[in-house]
């Protein structure tokens, strides 16, 4: 009894010595906030199979597939629909009607293909529908004289500033089995997403030979069984640059505009890679990394005239997606949003963007609210500040695309940094009214209706108070 009382002092004081050691070298080096305690365990991350029931294509000559609808207009009142087929062009005709009508009405599309290096692509079908009522059903059919598929989706409703209304968030999704799990889960979160705002990297065909864009064909199968049903809001990644001057390309971007339509135009951008849309409380900006954004640049000159058009009173919700983020704690892609920051920083604040959604990083990550506008490189201020008028960043791409996992974080975890996870999942961005929304975010490894972060927004319009005690 006694040797044992003698011998297990020492060792009393060893280990507080240890738990005083931890405890000062954590208050040295955590000055940030939560890097999560959640390790996923590490597996390869491969394609699924070209054969896999995911990519499967509906019986019948000419049948369409990859149907998917995006948003047609400014306000939410068209959309375009497109898709694929591959015997003949066939017709570019949509049938739609509304669920309290029985007359069918008809819009006339285009249809196109293109190639790339040894690859043609099937007939790719665009057809916008117009003068849609607001909040309301509509049904649609597509493959008009040969084999019919019929879809539907729900319009927003018209744009106002209390109108609720429920964004998901996925980026960098890729064909991957952790791909399937990424959207599997957003389509059975009961926050039930209406529409996703999709942050770039769509199928990564780009990691194949040649680029193969029978990848981009499947990528589009897997998820149409979504896409068909709600617009995905597009934002372009490095992934679809597809720049190729080895076979004469000199644009980039060849697979992805012949693919995917938006509508730039209705808010006077000149190129698909930058565009405005308002959508029920929210007006949502897309940017783009890997188009110029320097001073004088279309990018440039666009955002600057766009940003005070945005009236709060219509739409207090500002949103902003870009792929590439400029606040990443990671170690990859580190810094690579830096000069776009430095370009767009000050307006972002000026104009009180609530929140800046990128991916690229395969990881999760939220920011405080910060800005590093007072740096001006001679003035030795270069550490990011708290600023209740800057927007929160989140990095949201762990769709779950080939490449795999960021895993490497830089250390200590930052102040600006609020929390961080390497693990796949999606986001739910649920607008309340003007002045709230609730943020979640799900890791594909829990069950459909766990949060492993989630935040209040305080609108920084309506309601600019500090919510940084809201995050859990
Ligand atoms: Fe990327």
């Amino acid at each position: 009894m006694g040797s044992s009382s003698s011998s297990s002092s020492p060792s009393l004081a060893a280990f507080a010595v240890i738990v005083l050691a931890l405890v000062l070298s954590s208050a040295v080096l955590c000055n940030g906030g939560k890097t999560s305690v959640y390790v996923r365990k590490l597996e390869k991350t491969v394609d699924m199979p070209l054969d896999s029931d995911v990519f499967g294509l509906p019986s019948g000559y000419n049948v369409p597939q990859q149907v998917h609808i995006t948003q047609g207009d400014h306000v939410g009142k068209a959309v375009i629909v497109s898709w694929v087929t591959e015997d003949e062009p066939g017709s570019s005709t949509v049938l739609y009607w509304s669920e309290n009508s029985k007359q069918k009405k008809m819009a006339e599309g285009k249809v196109k293909t293109y190639k790339f290096y040894n690859y043609t692509s099937g007939y790719i079908h665009h057809c916008a529908i117009r003068n849609l009522e607001f909040n309301t059903k509509y049904y649609y059919m597509v493959g008009v004289g040969h084999t019919m598929r019929k879809f539907w989706f729900t319009t927003p409703p018209e744009v106002g500033p209390d109108v609720p209304y429920t964004f998901g968030l996925i980026g960098d999704l890729g064909q991957t089995f952790d791909s399937n799990s990424t959207l599997t889960h957003y389509e059975q979160n009961p926050r039930k997403g209406q529409t996703v705002l999709f942050v770039g990297d769509l199928s990564y065909a780009d990691n194949y030979p040649n680029h193969d864009n029978v990848r981009w064909d499947s990528w589009a199968r897997f998820v149409e069984r979504s896409v068909a049903y709600q617009p995905w809001i597009w934002t372009a990644g490095n992934h679809e640059i597809d720049f190729a001057p080895e076979i004469g390309e000199t644009k980039p971007f060849k697979p992805y505009t012949h693919r995917y339509h938006v509508p730039y135009r209705a808010s006077k951008s000149t190129a698909p890679f930058w565009y405005s849309i308002k959508r029920a409380s929210a007006y949502i900006i897309v940017l783009s990394s890997y188009s110029a954004y320097g001073m004088y640049t279309p990018q440039y000159q666009w955002l600057k005239e766009e940003l005070p058009k945005v009236n709060r009173s219509e739409t207090p919700w500002l949103i902003v997606l870009m792929h590439s983020p400029w606040y990443n704690s990671y170690s990859y892609h580190y810094m690579e949003g830096e000069t776009m920051r430095v370009m767009y920083e000050p307006w972002f604040v000026q104009y009180k963007v609530d929140v800046v959604f990128a991916g690229h990083v395969h990881a999760y990550e939220r920011s405080e609210r910060v800005s590093n506008i007072a740096y001006n490189i001679v003035n030795g201020i270069c550490i990011p500040v708290k600023n209740q008028s800057a927007p929160v960043y989140i990095t949201i791409g762990d769709g779950g695309n080939i490449e795999g996992l960021a895993t490497n974080m830089t250390e200590p975890q930052p102040a600006y940094s609020a929390y961080r996870e390497a693990s796949f999942g999606h986001a739910i961005f649920d607008i309340k009214n003007r002045t709230h929304a609730y943020y979640s975010w799900h890791r594909n490894h829990d069950g459909y209706a766990v949060e492993a972060d989630s935040m209040w927004f305080f609108n920084r319009f309506w309601h600019p108070v500090d919510e940084s005690a809201t995050s859990q």
